[in-house]
């Protein structure tokens, strides 16, 4: 099955696990992806809503998974038991419902982002809860830009994260460095041009610095 980039993008930062839950499944095209490719051996699609499960069901069907993907109409995690080594997948929601999701459940093992808003206020969350991120990719699809993250429950190795990481990710500059200069310069200009009194004019500090990274990147001294 053909996915877009942003999906295949989830599923590239998915490790291989016995079981994956993906909240928010909606047409459960990602659990179908992990099991066809043999990334999990099982896998969990919940959804708050029974409408879009019905397709997902058909989708399940005509994959021939029937045994392997389990549907669930519930709220976040609260209906499912994991362990440590399973993967949480949530995508195609805004951060702060991710938030909500994880703050309903004791669960804690390996998570696969991808929040349409509020990036930074959940990298926050999630550095102050215990998590770690090991990698933030940034994909431009249909002129809308996706950041995805995968994060580790650490909460004995707590690391200091800078603000620059904080607010742009996990080293994203380096590892999707076109479409993040792309990203960075659009959003540079769009801060720059707002009123004095705009808030969003408090984060410029952060954006002269990364102008800086990025420009020793192309010319190192
Ligand atoms: C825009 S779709 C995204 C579908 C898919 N994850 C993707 O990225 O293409 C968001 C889905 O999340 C579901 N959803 C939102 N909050 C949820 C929650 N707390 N628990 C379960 N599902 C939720 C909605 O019902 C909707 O079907």
């Amino acid at each position: 099955m053909k996915l877009s980039s942003r999906l295949e993008e989830i599923i590239r930062w998915v490790p291989s696990c016995r079981c994956a839950v993906d909240v928010g499944t909606d047409h459960a095209l990602v659990p179908i992806a992990l099991l066809s490719r043999n990334v999990v051996g099982r896998a969990i699609g919940i959804d708050k809503s029974p409408h879009p499960l019905a397709q997902a069901k058909v989708n399940r069907h005509n994959a021939h998974l029937t045994t392997r993907l389990e549907l669930q109409c519930a709220d976040g995690l609260q209906a499912v038991s994991l362990e440590a080594d399973d993967v949480v997948v949530m995508a195609g929601m805004g951060g702060r419902t991710m938030q909500m999701v994880l703050q309903q459940t004791d669960w804690r093992g390996t998570l696969v982002i991808q929040p349409n808003r509020d990036q930074v206020d959940t990298r926050t969350f999630l550095h102050q809860q215990g998590w770690q991120s090991d990698g933030e990719s940034l994909i431009v699809e249909n002129d809308q830009f996706f950041w995805t993250s995968r994060w580790r429950y650490q909460p004995s190795q707590k690391l200091t994260v800078s603000p620059l990481e904080l607010y742009f990710g996990h080293q994203t500059w380096l590892g999707s460095r076109d479409v993040f200069r792309c990203w960075f310069e659009r959003e540079y200009t769009r801060i720059q041009s707002l009123p004095d009194q705009a808030p969003a004019r408090d984060h410029l500090r952060l954006f002269t610095e990364m102008k800086k990274v990025l420009s020793e990147l192309t010319n190192p001294s």
